[in-house]
């Protein structure tokens, strides 16, 4: 704290700076339609094995880390029975879905579908910016 305090501007800039370019997926990282699309998603292609996880294990496991974790494991083992078997667009609809029956808000920006994007998303319950002193 008191070294914050005599910090020079410019650091204090910078670090305003990072904390914008690093979005929570509180911040609605993801549109309606993809949501919409991700359940149609994993209606046909993952439920007859599980529904989207939500409950306590899941959060623990994801919570704090970026997206393209999350995105990487999916990609890499769903479905179980045919991994990597869909494309980086249909993984990140069914990832939209996820991420609204987890509770987390829809925005006005589609989820990206590359690693590079998703890793400046963390997975959190709190936005990166308050929304009284966030730029929107
Ligand atoms: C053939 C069965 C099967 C299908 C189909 C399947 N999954 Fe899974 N999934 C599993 C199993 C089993 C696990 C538990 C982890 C493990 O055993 O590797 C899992 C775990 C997961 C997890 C991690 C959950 C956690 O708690 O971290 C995600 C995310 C996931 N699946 C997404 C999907 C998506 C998206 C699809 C559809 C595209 C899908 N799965 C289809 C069997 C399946």
């Amino acid at each position: 704290m008191r070294l914050r305090l005599i910090l020079p501007l410019l650091s204090i800039a910078a670090l305003a700076a990072a904390q914008t370019s690093l979005r929570s997926t509180a911040d609605g990282v993801y549109t309606t339609a993809q949501a919409n699309q991700g359940r149609e998603l994993w209606a046909s292609l993952c439920q007859n094995c599980h529904t989207p996880h939500s409950g306590t294990p899941f959060k623990n496991r994801w919570m704090g880390r970026e997206l393209s974790a999350l995105f990487a494991y999916t990609r890499n083992e769903m479905p179980k029975s045919d991994p990597s078997g869909l494309s980086d667009e249909e993984y990140t609809l069914a990832i939209a879905y996820l991420l609204r029956v987890n509770g987390m808000p829809a925005g006005a920006t589609a989820l990206p579908s590359d690693s590079a994007a998703l890793h400046r998303i963390r997975f959190d319950s709190v936005r990166s910016v308050p929304t009284s002193t966030g730029p929107r």
